[in-house]
């Protein structure tokens, strides 16, 4: 059913000037974006945000880039969005975004596994933690413990 996702534009997207091709892509599938917002992630919450990859080898370089400059954050809205979004994003990996899905997101403005473009939560669960992390609002996520 009805479900939301994030989107991100990341730094090398918006240093890139993508931001309004990936803005046109996600309109013209039929996603609602009901919050869009231009932020620089701060050290503290970008930690945060990708605190699942902490113990990985590329935590440092990922944290590195995503706090290098400002990213685009969107709230979209569909049946099914985490998926749908995803599909349209393709692989981490650009270059197998570009054998793969030539027509991806990723395979077009995507450099390296790092550098990848855009982000799409992977569950509805973590597009709510997400959200409420980089939005500070619990409303734009999804009510917890509502009954
Ligand atoms: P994303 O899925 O948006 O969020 C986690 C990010 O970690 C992912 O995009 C990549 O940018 C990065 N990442 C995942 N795996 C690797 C890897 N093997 N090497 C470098 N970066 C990675």
């Amino acid at each position: 059913g009805r479900e939301r996702t994030l989107a991100v534009v990341k730094p090398d997207g918006v240093r890139g000037n993508h931001t309004d091709a990936i803005k046109a892509t996600i309109e013209g599938s039929g996603f609602d974006i009901v919050k869009e917002m231009s932020l620089q992630l701060d050290l503290m919450t970008a930690q945060i945000l990708y605190f699942e990859h902490y113990r990985k080898p590329f935590f440092q370089e990922l944290i590195n880039f995503m706090t290098s400059g400002p990213i685009v954050a969107m709230v979209l809205e569909h049946d099914n969005a985490v998926e749908k979004w995803r599909k349209l994003i393709g692989p981490t990996d650009p270059n197998k975004a570009r054998i793969e899905q030539p027509n991806s997101i990723r395979a077009i403005c995507g450099s390296s596994t790092t550098q990848n473009c855009v982000h799409g939560s992977d569950s509805s669960a973590a597009a709510n933690r997400e959200i409420m992390i980089i939005f500070k609002d619990v409303q734009s996520g999804e009510a917890t413990n509502s009954r």
